[in-house]
């Protein structure tokens, strides 16, 4: 495909520290793959993370670097991807605040996830101004890199479609200025954590990129099964264990496929089931584990490389502006 073609992607990642398993699955490995095809921009969005962490905003510049020092050692590659932050290009905060201009008001009150949060996370009082936009910066994050695709999550899903409406709304007003960004739906299976429920660093049940190989091993090996298997000769049914959800992410279909069998069966002890699980993701998380370290001995090659895709943020972030401000007539 020429350069011209390809197709431009944004995703964003809130600034919340360091990353699991579950954002492997459920961003990452899709963010790397689209990497080869497509112009993509990735952003850690720091002002998303101040709209609910306010109150301990100190925080989020050590997490901005957590989140980059994971990317980066995974597999995000910046001489392929645009890799920045938010809040280090100024030209967001101008056109979320022009697209508030034309946003109807109910729009924003019907969406799901205002009352949703504001239930998930009684402590904090995200009952805001900023926090009510947070979709409109979100849109204002895709439209200002003219973005064809967004790969997120199913929790995402109507943001986007709030992003949609919010495009043609805004080209209706001022002229065909916006691509309508298309969702990329990451379709996984939720990743377990070690208690059964969804991997989630809220729950502590996460296990994270950079824990050491030994603590990745314990906490499978303490990881909850199906309840079915209390004795070895027990046998168990993988659709319903916690543990099997890794090995649909992390081994083999034809290894898997007969470990399903030999669990059906209690052919196979959970240990022994656990411990291809443990092989494989150890073995998937080796290459990262060294590239780690090297961020870890320089901090400054991780600011400096977010540096460099801040710049070429920015450089498409103002030519946009400059295009809006000229449709609108400023
Ligand atoms: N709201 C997204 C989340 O919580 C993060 C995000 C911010 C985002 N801006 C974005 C995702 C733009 C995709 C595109 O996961
Ligand atoms: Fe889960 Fe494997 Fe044990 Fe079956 S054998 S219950 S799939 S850990």
């Amino acid at each position: 495909m020429s350069e011209k073609k390809k197709k431009i992607v944004l995703s964003g990642m809130r600034p919340t520290g360091s990353l699991h398993l579950g954002h492997l699955v459920g961003a990452l490995h899709n963010w790397i793959q689209l990497q080869e095809q497509c112009h993509c921009f990735y952003t850690i969005v720091t002002w998303h993370a101040l709209s609910s962490e306010y109150q301990n905003s100190k925080a989020i510049k050590k997490n901005i670097f957590e989140v980059a020092v994971d990317w980066i050692s995974i597999g995000l590659d910046p001489d392929k991807s645009v890799l920045f932050i938010q809040s280090d290009v100024k030209e967001h905060a101008e056109l979320h605040l022009l697209l508030s201009m034309v946003i109807p008001l109910p729009w924003l009150q019907r969406v799901p996830t205002f009352k949703e949060m504001q239930r998930e996370l009684p402590d904090k009082d995200i009952n805001t101004y900023g926090f009510f936009g947070y979709p409109v910066l979100q849109t204002a994050d895709i439209l200002i890199y003219k973005a064809n695709a967004v790969p997120v999550g199913e929790d995402q899903a109507y943001h986007l479609e709030f992003a949609r409406e919010v495009t043609r709304r805004f080209n209706r007003l001022f002229g065909e200025i916006f691509p309508e960004p298309q969702t990329f739906l990451t379709n996984v299976p939720k990743l377990a954590g070690t208690d059964g429920r969804k991997m989630s660093k809220s729950y502590g049940n996460a296990i994270y990129l950079k824990d050491p190989p030994e603590l990745i091993q314990k906490k499978i090996e303490t990881m909850m099964t199906d309840t079915r298997r209390k004795r070895r000769s027990d046998p168990g049914i993988p659709d319903d264990c916690p543990v099997y959800t890794l090995h649909r992410a992390f081994v083999a279909k034809e290894k898997r496929d007969e470990l399903a069998q030999r669990c059906r069966t209690a052919e196979i002890g959970c240990l022994d089931c656990k411990a291809v699980a443990i092989e494989s993701i150890l073995n998937i998380l080796a290459p990262y584990r060294e590239q780690r370290k090297r961020f870890e001995k320089n901090p400054d090659l991780v600011w400096e490389i977010l540096e460099e895709g801040n710049k070429k943020a920015r450089q498409v972030a103002q030519k946009t502006m400059e295009e809006v401000r000229s449709a609108i007539g400023f």
